[in-house]
């Protein structure tokens, strides 16, 4: 499968949103990741809809807006309004019961679809395959945490990279890993089956962005 890279704006500088956008999309990123945070789901409160809208002016990059929220099926026409191309929900965030967070599952990615949005699952590093079966039919996107979320610059849980091939090999779509991604990390989540992946601080951070995600890539 061919590597896509997200650079994920987390690690961008705020000040100057639509140059880091041109600077990932001149880099050679496949889409932006957008982490939002609501300071419930994650100790940490990042950016909201109107913050999307904004960057949305500036770029033809598709653009994940990865929702790290409670009560996402509150949010979910907002934030396709602000322009997401794809929106993620954290499994973990819709409920108590499995049989509650399949149910709500289901209608947020039919409402998503209903709307031309491109529905995805996320699950944090802890949360079993089981929890997101009876999805996988409904879903052609899945994001594997390898961090907890909530912060950029994390290190990489290399105990995720045996549910990132267990997924793999029931699951056709597009698998992202998001999370302490760098080109050693990112060699390890690919051979376990991820074709996605979505780097913060790795690619912000360097020097010379197109040779990170080239070599993130790992087509040097
Ligand atoms: C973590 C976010 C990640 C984060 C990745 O809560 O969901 O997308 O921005 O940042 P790095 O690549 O720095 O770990
Ligand atoms: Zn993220």
């Amino acid at each position: 499968m061919k590597i896509k890279i997200g650079p994920s704006i987390l690690a961008a500088d705020f000040a100057n949103l639509a140059q880091e956008a041109r600077r990932a999309k001149e880099a050679g990123a496949d889409f932006l990741h957008v982490d939002v945070m609501d300071g419930h789901f994650v100790p940490n409160i990042t950016i909201g809809p109107a913050v999307v809208a904004a960057l949305r002016k500036t770029t033809d990059l598709p653009i994940h807006s990865h929702l790290m929220i409670e009560a996402p099926e509150d949010y979910i026409a907002p934030f396709a309004r602000s322009g997401s191309d794809i929106i993620s929900f954290h499994i973990e965030a819709l409920g108590k019961t499995r049989h509650a967070r399949l149910k709500k599952a289901h209608l947020i990615i039919q409402e998503l679809k209903k709307i031309n949005v491109r529905p995805a699952v996320a699950l944090n590093p802890s949360t079993p395959l089981a929890d997101i079966k009876g999805l996988l039919e409904k879903v052609d996107w899945v994001l594997v945490m390898s961090v907890n979320p909530g912060f950029g610059g994390q290190e990489f849980i290399t105990a995720v990279l045996p549910k990132i091939s267990d997924l793999r090999r029931m699951f056709a779509g597009d698998i992202e890993v998001d999370g302490g991604i760098n080109d050693k990390t990112a060699r390890q989540a690919v051979r376990s089956g991820a074709n996605l992946l979505a780097a913060g601080t790795y690619l912000f951070k360097a020097h010379n962005m197109e040779d990170a995600i080239r070599r993130l890539k790992n087509d040097e």
